[in-house]
Formats: structure tokens, C-alpha cells, sequence
């Protein structure tokens, strides 16, 4: 049975959560500040997860008081580990007082099976459930979130990893999943708004407080003298991180979950959903490495890791991991479009977004204009519309299953955008701005005023091409493909 009751305070949530059937095991552990990975069961082959998204409270922070943060299960941003190609069924049942869905961001999912409401399925209102049933043919590092009222509902926990296990030749000596994500909270513990006019119209509404699974300072022990491997992923609504590693030497073995040749790591960008695999050497016994954000001027530390006592066996290398099946494209005969992401037009949005968002003239003249910093996006001009499901767009385009396309991403304004195509693994070719590898991904970085290019194979259904910056979806920065 599904529960559909509220929890209201800490200790309440604990004593019902732990009268639930269906975490007996993980309750026991549950704590906010670990990612909690919930129990599943086998039955005929098929891998089932329960699933309710559902309100609970604890503090996020040390000395605040507690928040009424949102979860599938209970604890923070569960993390599923299930095996490539092995079939899975999650029942989501929703006791919130809006709708919600899963989208299961980077796996090459059939298009129903998408989380897209109204365009892939019905909502999943309160007191519904819907069942996801699929079988992830890509192994790796992989998320999920919903796709409704994107930055409120994540920014207020809803999100979790998922990792695909079936690409490693031989395991690493240690497995960290590094899930980054800010909350933004008050004094008070509750939260404070998570999209704002401000915010929305420029980089994003930041939070007050940064965590990495749930603590501000993530640390671990790992055995000495190995090679683990750290899945980095970053599920904030609107953070960009630069990740490097001090230490120890670190090679990026895999980019959205898809194999890669390994590259020595000296800084990767992240925009929010992209994940990041590395592998990791790590120093003597009592030595201690750290992975770093270095993207703002006061570096945070995303996960210390301190060599312990037990030393690896001695490795030459790190294990390799193996490429997804994903179609190659053929770029010889691609169909070549291109989409630029944009401000709306209109001279007052197209004034508001040539000012420096730096310059703190800006926030005088944006008062002076009363207008608010208002601006909304738009993909080749075409915003998405605030009551989209009662108005479809049409498509931007129609492509045809089975034919290969390279796009150009041209971005138009001074932001960063990362922009993820549903339903596709990409190729992505080149960027006009940085060298990056010739890499498999499905969000990419378009950086301002650079143009990206990507390829891909395209496959049926009805599929969501947007700006992950969830505040840049929700104010127009969105579109969808039909291939058929
Ligand atoms: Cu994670 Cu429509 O995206
Ligand atoms: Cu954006």
C-alpha cells in the first residue's frame, strides 16, 4: 500500500516511516545527511522499486532547524543501483499536493516511458501512481527528477542517482557517488523561494547553503593506493561547477554515464543534470585528496578522501570500462539544423539582457524600469508557453527514426546554458569556445556566445529539447522534436 500521508515533523516522519512496509530495511539508517539507497525486490526477473513522492522534515544543515524537504522514499536523493538489461519497474505514488512525474534523465528510455506530462504521459496527481517500466540499455551514471514545476520541486529535494553497474571490466577498488546540490533555506527552515523573476532571467536562483549527499562537508575513507571511482553529478536546479582534483592524479573515464578513452581531468565544467565519471588514484595510507568546484573564487571542497589502512591490490592502472551500444552517426549524411538559444524579443528583454548582471548599476536601473528583470527565453524564437499543456506548441522540428542529424547549439546570450535532448545519447563534436574530446553526452554546455555541435541518431517519439537550468525551462527555454 501506498502511504498517502504527510509527515510533519522529524520525529513523526521517523515513527511513520518506520509502520511503512516498504523500507523496513533503510529506515533503520535513515538519516538525511547519506544518500539512501532504497530497497527493491525481484519478482519474475523484474527489478521493483516503490516509490512516493511525499513531504518530510529534518534539518538540512547543522545548527538549522528543520525543512520540510521532498523525497521518493524516505531520506534524502535516493540512489538506485540496478544492472544493464535488467528489466525495471518503479510504482510512483505521489501524497503531494500537486502533480509530479519521473523523467529519467540520460537513459534512452521508450517515449512513453519519458515522465514528460502531457506530452508523454498524464500527470501523476495526488493520491495516482504510475508505474515506469523499462530495461536501461546503457550502463552508467544516470539521474531522475520530475518534470513538473521543475525548479520548486527539485530545488526542494526531488531528484535521485541512478546507476547502471555492467561497464566495468574489473571493479574499482571503491565506488562514490558525489550527488552536488545546494539548498536554499531560511532561518526559519523553511525554504525561500526557489524561482525568482531575478534569477530566472539571468543564471538562476542560487541556494544559501552548498551540500554534496546531503552534508556541506562530504568526507570518506578509501583504501590506500587503488583506484576508485567517483560518479560526479550534478542534480542542482541551477549551479554550474568546475570540477578539479588536488592530491592525487584523476582521469575522466566516462561523461553522462557514456564511456570515454580516459583524459587526464585538469577542470571539467558541469552544468546542472550533466554527470561526470573519474577514476581516481588514491595516495598512502593517511594521505588525502580532495575533489574541487573551482568555478566560483571560494573553492568548495565536493568530497575529501582520506587513504585508510587497507591497501588495494597493486594495479597498474585503472580498470577500463566498456562503451554503451549507442548508434553512431553518420555525419556524412547528417540532416544539418541549427538552434539558437535566446532572450525573447522584445526591446525592453533584449535591453534588460545586454546589462551586466555584474555592474550594480543593473539592479538600480531594472527598479527604475519597474519592470522586474522579466526577461523569458526562447529557442529560434519560440518560447515555451507558461500553460503548455493546454496549449501544445507544435514541434521545432520533425525528424525522421532512424536518420542521423547534427545540430548547432548557437548560444545568444551572455549566460551559460546547459542543453539536454531527451531520449538521445549525442555525440558531441566540437565547441567554439574551449577544446573539449570528441565525447558521448546528453546535456551539454553551451557557454555564451559559443556554438556547439552535436550529432545523433533519431528515435521515435515525441522528445524534450531544453536548457537544464530549471528556471530557464519554466520561463520558455524549452522545445520538443517529433521523429516518426
Ligand atoms: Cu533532466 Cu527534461 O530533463
Ligand atoms: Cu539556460
Amino acid at each position: 500500500m501506498i502511504n498517502r500521508r504527510h509527515f510533519t515533523g522529524g520525529a513523526a516522519a521517523l515513527g511513520a516511516a518506520a509502520s511503512l512496509p516498504l523500507f523496513p530495511r533503510r529506515v533503520q539508517a535513515f538519516s538525511p545527511s547519506i544518500l539512501s539507497e532504497p530497497a527493491s525486490r525481484i519478482e519474475d526477473g523484474v527489478r521493483i522499486f516503490d516509490f512516493t513522492a511525499q513531504e518530510f522534515a529534518s534539518p538540512l544543515a547543522e545548527g538549522k532547524r528543520p525543512t520540510p524537504f521532498w523525497s521518493y522514499v524516505p531520506g534524502l536523493l535516493p540512489l538506485m543501483r540496478v544492472k544493464r538489461g535488467e528489466p525495471l519497474r518503479v510504482r510512483l505514488g505521489n501524497t503531494l499536493n500537486e502533480h509530479t512525474t519521473i523523467h529519467w534523465h540520460g537513459i534512452r528510455v521508450p517515449n512513453a516511458m519519458d515522465g514528460v506530462p502531457f506530452i508523454t504521459q498524464k500527470p501523476v496527481y495526488a493520491g495516482d501512481t504510475f508505474t515506469y517500466e523499462f530495461t536501461p540499455p546503457d550502463a552508467g551514471t544516470f539521474f531522475f527528477h520530475p518534470h513538473c514545476n521543475e525548479a520548486d520541486q527539485v530545488g526542494r529535494g526531488l531528484a535521485g542517482l541512478l546507476i547502471v553497474t555492467g561497464d566495468e571490466t574489473e571493479p574499482f577498488d571503491d565506488d562514490i557517488a558525489v550527488a552536488v546540490k545546494d539548498w536554499r533555506i531560511g532561518e526559519d527552515g523553511k525554504f525561500l523561494p526557489l524561482y525568482t523573476a531575478k534569477g530566472a532571467s539571468r543564471a538562476g536562483t542560487f541556494g544559501n547553503i552548498r551540500s554534496v549527499n546531503g552534508v556541506s562537508q562530504y568526507r570518506r575513507n578509501v583504501p590506500a593506493q587503488g583506484f576508485v571511482r567517483v560518479r560526479i553529478a550534478n542534480v542542482d536546479p541551477t549551479r554550474i561547477i568546475e570540477v578539479g582534483v588536488e592530491g592525487a592524479s584523476a582521469q575522466v573515464i566516462a561523461i553522462d554515464g557514456n564511456a570515454i578513452e580516459p583524459f587526464h581531468l585538469d577542470s571539467w565544467r558541469m552544468g546542472p543534470a550533466m554527470r561526470l565519471d573519474l577514476a581516481i588514484a588514491t595516495p598512502k595510507p593517511g594521505q588525502s585528496l580532495r575533489v574541487i568546484d573551482y568555478a566560483q573564487a571560494e573553492l568548495y571542497t565536493l568530497a575529501h578522501l582520506t587513504a585508510d589502512d587497507r591497501i588495494a591490490p597493486g594495479r597498474r592502472e585503472a580498470p577500463r570500462l566498456t562503451p554503451s551500444p549507442i548508434p553512431e552517426p553518420d555525419l556524412a549524411q547528417a540532416t544539418a539544423q541549427t538552434y539558437v538559444f535566446g532572450a525573447t524579443s522584445g526591446p525592453l528583454e533584449n535591453y534588460i539582457e545586454s546589462l551586466d548582471p555584474n555592474d550594480p548599476l543593473t539592479a538600480v536601473i531594472l527598479d527604475t524600469l519597474c519592470a522586474g528583470p522579466q526577461t523569458f527565453w526562447a529557442i529560434n524564437k519560440q518560447s515555451w508557453p507558461n500553460d503548455g499543456h493546454r496549449n501544445l506548441p507544435p514541434p521545432m522540428a520533425r525528424l525522421t527514426a532512424g536518420k542521423s542529424y547534427k545540430f548547432t547549439l548557437q548560444n545568444a546570450t551572455p549566460h551559460s546554458h546547459p542543453i539536454h535532448l531527451h531520449g538521445h545519447t549525442f555525440k558531441v563534436l566540437s565547441a567554439s569556445k574551449r577544446t573539449i574530446p570528441v565525447h558521448y553526452a546528453d546535456t551539454v554546455l553551451v557557454t555564451p556566445k559559443e556554438r556547439v555541435e552535436i550529432a545523433f541518431v533519431a528515435s521515435p517519439g515525441d522528445w524534450m529539447f531544453h536548457c537544464h537550468i530549471l528556471e530557464h525551462i519554466e520561463t520558455g527555454m524549452m522545445g520538443y522534436f517529433r521523429v516518426a
